[in-house]
This record gives structure tokens, C-alpha cells and sequence, in this order.
């Protein structure tokens, strides 16, 4: 079964068609970067306006990597949940036109479901049960996946996500946007060692996280410093912050692997391209003897061919949307439309 996937959540404009939720035959990425980077950050009405003019031609683009053409496919899916709601609904309507003009069912994908299936992709054997940490520039959770598509939220952020708080942590470095990734590049030389920062817990849900004490003591300590003249090593400091917010994230999905007895661990979400954080999980796991996988780097962050390999499964389980189909801003990952 061929399915060709349209991704515009937030600032990429993706399309890529998967054989049966595993096998990639073309994954096509136009992304915005360098239009946001004059900004600091994603602006919502541009990577809107960017995804209007940019979603035919990667839609072309991936039909023609595969060598294929309309008729050779089986269904079409869309990123239809959480996201920026004006870059949603550029990919929602533009799928549902497809749909609409070549008589094909549309499939209906929850972005955070889709992170979790790029490890499909990369990992052809890998197949539920297991325990997930997604992690992305809006959302920290800890996921456990029943079946490709039950799936149950056993912790997660109560303020920032950790993707959200490694970009404050780099603008207020000074490091450019894309923040997250220029900080992990920038701290490989750094000592972890060097600064000091809280491992913030929450009292009464072990499994869950808090992120936002942590981004309030870099800013203030990187503002105090400069108020002082005092000198910060970005390296040190990213390094030292970094190995602050891997470590929630680590001690927690462990925590949630020894209560429920899962030993097979998944990593996803743009999060997952950190090298400390997959150097992390990979020792743990070996350390406790569990199963760790990952996605490959170029499937970490958003790309169309989770969303496909994600539809491949949604589709067996009778998800299909008709054109009613809205977007939405927000959804739990553990409940359908
Ligand atoms: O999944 P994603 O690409 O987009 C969302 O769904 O949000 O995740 C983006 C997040 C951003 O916060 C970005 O800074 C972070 O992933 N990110 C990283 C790295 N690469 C991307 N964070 C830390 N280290 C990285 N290497
Ligand atoms: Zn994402």
C-alpha cells in the first residue's frame, strides 16, 4: 500500500510517499529556516504563507522522486493535530483537495503519533508494545504504545517542553535560530560540569516534568552575569544546561520503563537529534538491558515519511477522515479525532 504524506505543522513543508508504513520511496523537505532565522524563532503567518507556496511543488517533487504518479497510490494522509492551527490547515485543505480531485481516502495523523513511527522506518522489525519519550519543541511526554494506535500519556510537561527550553536556553546565548540544534553543536566541547543547575521534580506525579524553573535559571543566570561583566563559556554553560534537562528526561522514561515492566524504549520528537540525550538513553538502556531504539538523524525532526508510515497503521484500524476533516491547534496524543 503506497501512501503519499503531506507535513506542515509548523516551519517544514514536507510530502513523501511509504510502501506500507515502512518502506520510503522518496521524503521531500522544503524548509523555512533560513526565512525564520532573521526572526529568532518560527512566526506563525510566514511559515503559513511559505507552506501555501511551497506544498504543490514538494507534492510534485515526492511523486516524482518516487516515480510515481497520482494513480499508483493507494491513500493520502495529513498532519492534522497539534501544531501551528494557519500551517495545519494549509496541509489539511490542500489534502483534502487531493482527495477530493483523485478520489483517494485520506488519512488523518497526530504529529506526536508521527514521531513515534519514524523509529518504524528506521527500525524495520520494531513493533509495539513499547514505552516512548517524545520529545519536541511543544511537548515533553512519556508515552506508552499498546498498539500502533492505543496509545497512554504516563508523564508529561506541566509548563515547557524540552525542545521549547534548549531554544530560550540558545537565544538568550545568543546563538541563532535553529536554537536547539546550534546549542547541542556549540556545547560538544563544553564541561558538563561547569555550571550548576537544578534537576526539577514535581511532588505529586513522579513521571511528570517541570521545565520552566530550569529556563527562568539560565536566562537569570546568563542576565546576572552580564549585568556583572562577567564572562559566560557558552560551551560550559550549554553543555552544564543540556546535561540538566537530559537528565529529567532520562531518569523519568526509566522510571516509567521499571514501573510498568516495559524493557523496550523508543526515542522521537526533534529532541531525539541530541547527541547527549541519544548518548543517554543508549548507555541506560545497555546498562538495564533494554531495547533502545532511535530514529535515524534525518527523521528526527518534522518529515513527512512518519506521517506516512504513522497512516499505514491508522489506515489498518479504519482511521480515515472524510472531508469534514478540521485542524486543530492541540489534541491528546491517546484520543482520535
Ligand atoms: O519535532 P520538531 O522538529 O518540531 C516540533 O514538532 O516541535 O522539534 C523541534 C524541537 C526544537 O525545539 C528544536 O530546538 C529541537 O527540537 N531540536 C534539538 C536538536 N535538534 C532539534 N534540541 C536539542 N538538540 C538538538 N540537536
Ligand atoms: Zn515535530
Amino acid at each position: 500500500m503506497k501512501i503519499l504524506a503531506l507535513e506542515t505543522s509548523c516551519d517544514e513543508t514536507a510530502a513523501a510517499v511509504v510502501e506500507n508504513g515502512r518502506r520510503v520511496m522518496s521524503n521531500v523537505i522544503a524548509s523555512q529556516v533560513a526565512k525564520h532565522m532573521v526572526y529568532g524563532g518560527v512566526v506563525p503567518e510566514i511559515a503559513s504563507r511559505c507552506h501555501v507556496e511551497a506544498v504543490c511543488e514538494v507534492t510534485q517533487e515526492a511523486l516524482k522522486r518516487a516515480e510515481l504518479t497520482f494513480s499508483d497510490l493507494d491513500a493520502l494522509a495529513v498532519t492534522y493535530t497539534p501544531g501551528l492551527i494557519g500551517a495545519l490547515l494549509v496541509g489539511v485543505n490542500y489534502a483534502k483537495g487531493l482527495s477530493l480531485s483523485i478520489g483517494l481516502p485520506l488519512i488523518p495523523v497526530h504529529h506526536l503519533r508521527s514521531h513515534i513511527a519514524a523509529c518504524y522506518i528506521t527500525h524495520k522489525n520494531l513493533e509495539p508494545p513499547f514505552l516512548a519519550l517524545v520529545v519536541s519543541g511543544g511537548h515533553s511526554h512519556i508515552v506508552g504504545v499498546d498498539s500502533y494506535t492505543d496509545f497512554k500519556v504516563l508523564g508529561r510537561t506541566r509548563d515547557d517542553a524540552a525542545g521549547e527550553v534548549m531554544d530560550k536556553a540558545a537565544r538568550a546565548l545568543g546563538l541563532p535560530y535553529p536554537g536547539g540544534l546550534n546549542l547541542d553543536i556549540q556545547s560538544k566541547r563544553g564541561d558538563a560540569g561547569a555550571y550548576s543547575f537544578p534537576r526539577p521534580r514535581v511532588e505529586d506525579s513522579e513521571l511528570d516534568f517541570s521545565f520552566s524553573g530550569l529556563k527562568t535559571f539560565v536566562v537569570n543566570l546568563i542576565h546576572n552575569a552580564s549585568e556583572r561583566g562577567e564572562r559566560i563559556d557558552t560551551a560550559d554553560l550549554g553543555a552544564s544546561f543540556i546535561n540538566a534537562v537530559t537528565d529529567c528526561l532520562v531518569e523519568n522514561t526509566f522510571l516509567a520503563a521499571s514501573l510498568t515492566g516495559q524493557k523496550r524504549i523508543v526515542l522521537a520528537g526533534g529532541v531525539s537529534a541530541n547527541s547527549v540525550l541519544r548518548k543517554k538513553m543508549q548507555l541506560r538502556s545497555e546498562e538495564m538491558g533494554y531495547e533502545i531504539y532511535m530514529p535515524e538523524l534525518s527523521l528526527c525532526g518534522d518529515n513527512a515519511a512518519m506521517v506516512a508510515a504513522q497512516a499505514y497503521y491508522e489506515f489498518i484500524s479504519g482511521n480515515v477522515a472524510d472531508l469534514s476533516l478540521n485542524a486543530s491547534a492541540s489534541m491528546p496524543i491517546d484520543k482520535l479525532n
